[in-house]
């Protein structure tokens, strides 16, 4: 979710203003995967870089996000999303950290919408924890080196329950990843727009997804292995 702060400045505003905007846009996004039946929604929404922004704008976000966490989440349940935040969780305060746990734990049983939250995350941290993981149960005697293999690591990191995504979205014009979800999105499509996050709406969503639609997903086979033309192919 970028271009919030370059959002506010168009309009001569503090960045603050920017975030909040963007927490509309949020919602918008949500209520589009609520209404198309999109079953899983990953939002970007701090990274662990993101800490070393000045101290009045991290002060801003945190606060932001803790109203959001009070107002939103009963609804939010209400409509059937489960929440979960991915990241590393235990650098947010006592009262972000303990409406986290309650948003988890209130919507633990909803499967309408997966809805996951990367705050404090970090793609390679991520990573670096499933190894520590690993590594942790072979010093156990749990496991074996030589059991340590794909799914082995692929089972340890973020959202390791729920399939990998099928469209990454970014928003604010740049071209690349930043250390999103880097294992997990291995096979995604990737789909980039110059669009500011606060300006985000159905319609854009929806051309992201009628661009998905038209694209062929090969995990690495060819199009006859898929049984379907190759592009400018006639069969
Ligand atoms: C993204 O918007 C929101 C967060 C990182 C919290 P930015 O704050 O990065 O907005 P720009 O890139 O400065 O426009
Ligand atoms: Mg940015």
């Amino acid at each position: 979710m970028d271009g919030n702060g370059r959002w506010a400045q168009q309009r001569h505003r503090p960045r603050l203003i920017g975030h909040r905007a963007g927490a509309r846009a949020v919602k918008r996004s949500v209520e589009f995967c609520l209404e198309r039946g999109i079953g899983a929604l990953t939002l970007f929404a701090f990274s662990s870089e993101n800490w070393n922004r000045p101290a009045e704008e991290v002060g801003g976000l945190m606060k932001l996000f803790l109203g959001a966490l009070e107002r939103e989440v009963e609804e939010l349940h209400r409509l059937g999303a489960r929440l979960r935040f991915i990241g590393e969780r235990s650098r947010f305060d006592g009262a972000i950290l303990a409406r986290m746990q309650a948003a988890e734990t209130l919507s633990a049983g909803n499967t309408r919408l997966q809805l996951n939250i990367a705050a404090s995350y970090g793609g390679r941290q991520d990573i670096a924890a499933a190894a520590r993981a690993l590594a942790e149960e072979v010093a156990a005697g749990r496991l074996r080196p030589d059991q340590i293999d794909e799914d082995a690591l692929g089972a340890r990191v973020a959202l390791a329950d729920l399939p990998a995504p099928d469209l990454f979205i970014r928003t604010g014009g740049e071209v690349r990843i930043s250390n999103f979800l880097l294992w997990q999105l291995a096979y995604t499509e990737l789909w980039f727009t110059d669009a500011l996050w606060p300006d985000v709406d159905a319609t854009l969503l929806q051309s992201a997804l009628d661009d998905y639609a038209r694209r062929e997903r090969r995990f690495g086979l060819t199009s006859a292995q898929l049984g379907q033309p190759a592009p400018g192919e006639t069969m």
